[in-house]
């Protein structure tokens, strides 16, 4: 525990305990591009639902990215979002013990003004406040509004990124900052209220700089890989990583589940979806992905992998085998979470919460907390 860096609340950031929580499909469509998929309009009246039934749960925590253009097709994938930090501090006045995670987008945000909305967040929710930080990938997101930072590479959003997590750490401590960066100039600046707890902190870097990143400033990082083996590798060089620098991040990673009654219904659900494949959406991911024109409508290595229609690695089957795979993940991999993802979540949490959490509770005991609060 000595080797954990302290918070600047004087809390060890290692807890223990899996953290189990929900991403909340706040742009329509969720994480299945398919024409078969149940409804899920991405409103703040699903979202709200989603967050009482994950509470009721007893899931760690709930998260909503940040997502500014869509992928089109025939459904229209992720063409409609909520704005992130709005929705985390509404659901936060609906829920009481369920962890709020925020997105905020680097390259959009003055950080004293994110200093600000956190602190609020903290208010709101009593403590329960995080915060999901990313630089921003895809340039057509942001050059539609004018704000993508030409000549500032990938890695050098990741510098920013840390200039701008450094002045809003310090903004949430100190009375007043001045701070001469190269991407952010704060003049005695001064940021009141402060978060009664800092929030907690994640990132899903997955390239060298975004792990490094993540080692230095964040609590957790969100991993991707889709068999645990895989992921055993990437949880254990993240933790290596910050392990260098004396700190300890916690690894998460992703799921869609799909339930069925037996193991062949939930296939045959995964296959009905898989038939539905939304090409347009696909298209538009690609091209959102930097993918050249003359490569999309082309097979690859990428299109073989999204014909699945999941956009994130999934398990299908029975309760009984969902807490099969589930154990080996945690098992094998000894990631310290899941954020999970339901083509129906308002069957699906109730449905894991009731059949599923109790067990992995059982089987992976620890202080069923969140990182660094304590
Ligand atoms: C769980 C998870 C959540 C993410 N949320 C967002 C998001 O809300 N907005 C966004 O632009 N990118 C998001 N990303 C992308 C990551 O922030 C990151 O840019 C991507 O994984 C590539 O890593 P890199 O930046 O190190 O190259 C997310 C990725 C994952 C795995």
């Amino acid at each position: 525990m000595s080797a954990f860096e302290p918070t600047p609340f004087g809390i060890p950031s290692d807890v223990g305990g899996k953290d189990l929580g929900i991403f909340l499909p706040i742009a329509n469509g969720g994480w299945i591009l398919s024409k078969n998929k149940p409804e899920l309009d991405g409103s703040y009246a699903y979202n709200r639902q989603c967050a009482v039934l994950a509470e009721e749960a007893g899931f760690d925590f709930i998260m909503s990215m940040s997502k500014f253009r869509g992928y089109g097709g025939e459904t229209h994938h992720w063409d409609s979002s909520l704005d992130p930090v709005v929705l985390m501090a509404a659901l936060a006045e609906v829920t009481s013990k369920v962890k709020c995670w925020t997105t905020v987008h680097t390259i959009l945000q003055n950080p004293a003004v994110v200093a600000k909305m956190l602190a609020t967040l903290d208010q709101v929710s009593k403590g329960r406040a995080g915060l999901n930080v990313v630089t921003g990938s895809y340039k057509g997101e942001f050059s539609q509004m004018g704000a993508w930072p030409e000549g500032v590479d990938h890695d050098a959003r990741y510098d920013l990124a840390q200039e701008w997590i450094t002045a809003i750490k310090r903004l949430w401590k100190e009375d007043s900052v001045t701070m001469d960066g190269k991407y952010f100039q704060l003049d005695e600046c001064e940021s009141w209220p402060k978060p009664e707890k800092r929030p907690f902190l994640v990132c899903a870097g997955s390239s060298q700089r975004g792990m490094r990143f993540t080692s230095e400033e964040m609590d957790a990082i969100f991993l991707s890989g889709a068999d645990p083996e895989e992921l055993a590798q990437a949880s254990h060089d993240a933790k290596a990583d910050a392990a260098g620098i004396g700190r300890y991040v916690r690894t998460y990673s992703m799921m869609t589940i799909v339930f069925g009654d037996t193991d062949e219904e939930a296939e045959a659900t995964a296959k009905h979806y898989a038939e539905g494949f939304d090409e347009g959406a696909l298209h538009g991911m690609m091209r959102a992905y930097g993918f050249l024109d003359a490569e999309i409508g082309k097979e690859n290595a990428f299109t073989k992998k999204s014909r699945s229609s999941f956009m994130s690695a999934y398990v299908t089957g029975s309760t009984q085998t969902v807490i099969d795979k589930l154990t080996e993940l945690f098992a094998v991999a000894e990631t310290d979470g899941l954020m999970l993802i339901f083509p129906d979540y308002l069957t699906g949490i109730p449905k894991f919460g009731r059949e599923v959490l109790p067990v992995l509770r059982e089987r992976f005991p620890g202080k069923v907390k969140v990182g660094n609060h304590g």
